[in-house]
């Protein structure tokens, strides 16, 4: 049973809720946009394509008079939903780190055959840099999803999909993985820390930006007052900073949708956002978006 459970076990109702955002959007996009342009799916951090959820044993009672057995449940991953989306996307790619990740995506294009598949293993930032953002966009639109467990995502891949003009995104970005990293005193940040931060945010000036100086009462011996630089943004503004620096780069991003759902802390914001400058296809994005994060909330 176990090697039965391809180990792509994650999520809860968060999970669900995170996915069914995904495939609302997915839906009215190809929805509105199928015959007018070829459309590509993106799935730069696609897992296997399906996940399972693990059902803990439970005696019977008098209502249920019968045990019942532990018992796992396979459920959509974003891959099969974006496969199963009608009017169906003219082509997806698939692409994932893990190579066991990469066997059963493998496995799950086999089960569609006539689709224009492609499956690419590595790291998504790579792929996205040299492929994907140097792709002939004419006629073409695509829908791409950002699902990383923690910090994968480069700034540098953000700005080169952000330059096709032509991609609509959904970011889950980490919210958790900041504030961790980004500690309160800035020396309990080290130097890869830091590197990370610079390279998931796109600048070192957050230094800058998110710490300030304050002044500790100097000891009993030393009247000096001790300089200490401390984060003065909480989570709340951590997330305002972020949704300030994607506008920067992309013409729309929505307010993001916290995760999970009505708990602290927040260790997740999913942004919806657009690459294209149109202002038709942000109107269109924006009434989309809007409607679906709204019900979601
Ligand atoms: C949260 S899971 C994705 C779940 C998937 N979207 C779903 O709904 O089934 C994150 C996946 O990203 C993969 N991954 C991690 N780092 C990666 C990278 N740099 N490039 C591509 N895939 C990566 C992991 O192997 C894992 O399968």
């Amino acid at each position: 049973l176990q090697n039965d459970i391809d180990d792509h076990r994650f999520g809860s109702d968060d999970t669900e809720i995170k996915l069914a955002l995904v495939r609302s959007y997915l839906t009215s996009y190809s929805t509105a946009l199928a015959g007018k342009f070829k459309l590509w799916y993106i799935d730069a951090f696609a897992g296997t394509g399906s996940r399972t959820i693990r059902h803990s044993a439970r005696l019977g009672d008098f209502i249920t008079a019968e045990d019942t057995p532990e018992w796992i449940e396979r459920r959509p991953g974003s891959a099969r939903i974006a496969l199963d989306v009608r009017p169906k996307f003219d082509r997806i790619t698939l692409m994932d780190a893990k190579p066991r990740h990469v066997a059963a995506l493998e496995g799950l294009k086999a089960e569609y055959p006539g689709r224009d598949i492609e499956i690419v293993s590595g790291d998504c930032n790579r792929f996205i840099q040299n492929e994907i953002a140097r792709a002939n966009w004419a006629g073409l639109r695509a829908a791409l999803f950002l699902d990383p467990y923690g910090m994968e995502v480069e700034w540098q891949t953000l700005v080169d999909i952000a330059k096709t003009k032509a991609i609509d995104v959904w970011y889950l970005f980490s919210l958790e993985g900041l504030y961790r990293n980004a500690a309160h005193d800035i020396n309990d940040v080290d130097p890869k820390k830091r590197a990370a931060l610079t390279k998931l945010l796109g600048t070192d000036a957050w230094e800058q930006e998110l710490y300030s100086v304050h002044n500790a009462p100097g000891d009993m011996f030393d009247e000096t007052p001790v300089e200490e630089r401390r984060r003065n943004h909480d989570v709340a503004g951590l997330e305002d900073y972020v949704t300030r620096r994607l506008r920067t780069i992309f013409p729309m991003v929505l307010e993001p949708y916290a995760l999970p759902v009505a708990r602290k802390p927040q260790r997740f914001s999913l942004y919806c956002m657009i690459a294209n400058d149109d202002p038709k296809a942000i109107g269109l994005a924006r009434r989309i978006g809007d409607h679906i994060l709204k019900a979601g909330r």
